[in-house]
């Protein structure tokens, strides 16, 4: 990886892994998007543009005659009020009331150490450039700052606005970033859903104005991921380009790409300017949170790598992410909230000598949480359930050799608790105002730092007072009612990203300072499934529904960006209990194996028979999990799009493989299906264990390999494949 900047020709170029980052400062000054892509020579840019149509543009404030209108250039941060009439990056207010601004370059810097974002997770690692841009009337100060890397092919963005004017001024909108893609003939992809059934995928092609997503829910939500792929229409999952968009960020967030007159696309984003502003105080700052930006030449698959490498290699904590997971039994879908302390030993005894070696307490083991209106926020032990507190139990579990879990929802409060009846305004909410439900709940206000002591002393004290192994930090509802009691009235609008900002210091606060504890994110299922909880969590509960077919759909989009070993998957029991469907538990275990996997169900009904199955299933995940913590993922046959879902997983050193091959629907007379594998080395020979055949690489990935299914539906078939010297 390298930043050079080529002074004859006024251009950066930033190269990372395999892609090379271009911006040129024209002669206005302004930082122009020249390129990103496959890597380049330093060769300069300037033939890449034509001059364009010029006539009936504004100019550039004070220049009459324009060398380069606008149009004819592609912003690298956008800005409104002086002729530029694309979607802006940042809008501010100035003092006097008027929003303009004019951003010039000024000067550069290159940094070895990237700086963390204050009170922000961010990527780790890299060389940073930044270009320092300047208003010179109104003084207002943005810093650009860009992350290169020699290991993955990202690049990621933020930027910082400062007032350096002697007025307070306010922020409308302070995006992330601004990036031109040449032309307007793209599809964009995004990831939408709602609760159980996350993130599936919708393409839709690029057209002149905005294509635009967002959260308005303090939360980046399970309606739309703060994720958008940009591909040429020729792009398939194996060939062609693709660009990729993921904010690392967990609260309401907007991306746009817009088709704009010069006939090119800008895309931009970051904070949701709906509902927001910021009010920015003479010499205060700014900072917006990061945005990965992948690219690939190999297709949309291509480009979920480069995600995937980016996030194991430079934001999942480091010291979990290559760690093999621990494999939990959860009692969530086998008691809900009806548990009594004998069953919740009976299911560890249950899970002896299997390999399991987690058990999770879930939901329901404090004050009198026996439905769902009530205790949230107390976090006190419900001794009716559990006599003489939480250790008896925890010991318990310690003594069978396994590892003890606990859930919370550290954000919630319910109106019946304690915490609520002694101060209400710990919960957001508009003073004379009723406030919304959800869940039968309420939100702690965490943009309060007194609100957020109370949350981190109480659930710091259960942790350490009972040597709790493993937390799933839940959180089951997004905010309405928005206000913070106590903040003043022209700080109201700050309130959602001032959330984010609150849940990542509880999450500095609680989870980084029990280092070795091992936290998973959770909402509503993957309600909260971002890159910003995945700095803090190394896996997330991926959904609610539990259904394997479902899954094959909730997983599939969600690797668009985020790599295996962030998808908890559990194997639960049949009928499923959100989609009532029954699969064969081979099939369950198989698609739960192709992230963290885990089990969620009675196993104190299970037969001697099923119990060897699991131990088996454990055995054979535990056999593969490198694959699923480091591999390269190739998704071979997209379960939106056909009757089957193929994921293969191949180790960097391409001596191991994983192929798992589901088929929804068996036929009277079913086609023959054959499956290309890939990412093999062609010149290597491999042995399909379970086929027992032995071929090269490029027999395998040209010739492919027939497979045998069952004749029944929801069926898997999985091969484990080695080097064979
Ligand atoms: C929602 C989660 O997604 C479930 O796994 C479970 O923890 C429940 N909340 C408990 O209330």
């Amino acid at each position: 990886m390298s930043i050079t900047f080529i002074k004859s020709q006024n251009t950066f170029y930033l190269d990372g892994k395999n892609v090379t980052y271009a911006i040129w400062i024209n002669d206005m000054g302004y930082p122009c998007h020249m390129y990103f892509g496959d890597k380049i020579t330093h060769d300069g840019l300037k033939h890449t543009r034509t001059g364009g149509r010029a006539s009936r543009t504004a100019t550039p404030p004070g220049i009459d005659k324009v060398k380069y209108s606008y149009q004819y250039y592609l912003p690298e941060y956008s800005f409104f009020g002086t002729g530029d009439f694309r979607e802006p990056a940042v809008v501010v207010e100035n003092s006097t009331g008027d929003r303009m601004c004019d951003l010039l370059y000024d000067s550069y810097e290159i940094l070895s150490e990237k700086p963390a974002i204050n009170g922000m997770p961010s990527m780790r690692g890299g060389e940073t450039l930044v270009l320092h841009l300047k208003d010179k009337i109104s003084n207002i100060g943005a810093d650009l700052y860009y992350t290169v890397y020699d290991d993955c092919s990202v690049i990621a963005r933020r930027a910082i606005i400062k007032n350096g004017g002697e007025n307070t001024c306010k922020l409308f909108r302070a995006y992330s970033f601004s990036m031109g893609l040449p032309g307007n003939d793209y599809n964009i992809t995004t990831l939408h859903g709602g609760w159980a059934c996350e993130r599936n995928m919708e393409t839709i092609p690029m057209h002149h104005g905005v294509v635009s997503i967002d959260s308005k829910r303090c939360s980046s939500s399970d309606t739309l991921n703060p994720f958008m792929a940009i591909t040429a229409p020729t792009t398939s999952e194996h060939l062609g380009e693709a660009y990729g968009v993921n904010l690392i960020y967990s609260s309401s967030f907007v991306l746009k790409a817009e088709g704009v007159v010069s006939g090119d696309t800008v895309i931009t984003g970051g904070i949701n300017d709906f509902n927001f502003t910021w009010k920015l105080q003479t010499g205060e700052s700014f900072e917006t949170p990061e945005v990965v930006i992948a690219y690939s030449n190999e297709g949309i698959g291509g480009m979920s790598r480069a995600f995937h490498d980016a996030y194991r290699n430079h934001l999942i904590n480091p010291r979990f992410v290559n760690k093999s997971r621990p494999i939990v039994i959860n009692n969530w879908e086998a008691t809900e909230l009806a548990f009594t302390e004998e069953k919740l030993r009976a299911i560890v005894d249950s899970v002896e000598g299997t390999g399991i070696d987690t058990f999770v307490l879930d939901d329901g083991w404090f004050r009198v949480r026996d439905d769902e209106f009530c205790s949230l926020g107390d976090w006190k032990v419900n001794e009716n359930k559990l006599k003489g507190g939480l250790k008896p139990l925890v010991d318990y579990v310690h003594s069978k050799g396994m590892r003890f879990g606990l859930w919370f929802e550290p954000e919630m409060v319910s109106e019946d608790s304690d915490i609520f009846r002694a101060r209400p305004d710990y919960a957001i909410g508009v003073p004379g105002r009723p406030r919304c439900y959800t869940r039968h709940q309420f939100v702690f206000d965490i943009t309060r730092k007194d609100v957020r002591d109370y949350i981190v002393n109480t659930i710091n004290g259960v942790i350490r007072s009972n040597n709790i192994d493993y937390v799933k930090w839940d959180c089951n509802r997004h905010i309405t009612d928005i206000y913070s009691v106590g903040r003043e009235t022209d700080r109201q609008t700050e309130f959602a990203h001032r959330y984010a900002l609150g849940l990542y210091d509880l999450c500095e606060r609680i989870i980084n300072a029990n280092p070795d504890i091992f936290f998973e994110g959770c909402s509503s299922g993957g309600a909260r499934f971002d890159a910003g909880m995945l700095y803090y969590f190394p896996q997330i509960w991926t959904s609610d529904n539990t259904d394997a077919e479902a899954r094959t759909k909730i997983q599939y989009g969600t690797s668009m960006a985020y790599p295996l070993s962030s998808m908890s998957c559990h194997v639960s029991a049949v009928p499923n209990q959100q989609a009532r469907r029954v699969t064969p538990m081979k099939t369950r275990a198989d698609i739960a194996h192709l992230g963290a996997t885990g089990y969620e169900l009675d196993t104190t009904v299970f037969t001697k028979e099923e119990l060897e199955e699991v131990t088996r299933q454990v055995e054979d995940y535990r056999s593969t999990e490198s694959l699923i913590l480091n591999g390269d993922l190739y998704r071979i046959d997209n379960p939106f799009e056909s009757n089957f879902f193929t994921e293969m997983v191949v180790s960097k050193d391409k001596s191991q493989a994983l192929v798992c091959i589901y088929r929804r629907h068996t036929n009277a007379n079913p086609d023959i299906k054959r499956i290309r594998l890939c990412g093999l080395d062609k010149s290597k020979s491999y042995y399909v264990v379970e086929r027992d055949v032995v071929a090269s690489g490029a027999m395998l990935m040209n010739a492919g390999i027939a497979i045998n299914f069952k004749n029944e539906d929801f069926t898997t078939v999985v091969y484990h494949i080695r080097e064979f010297n």
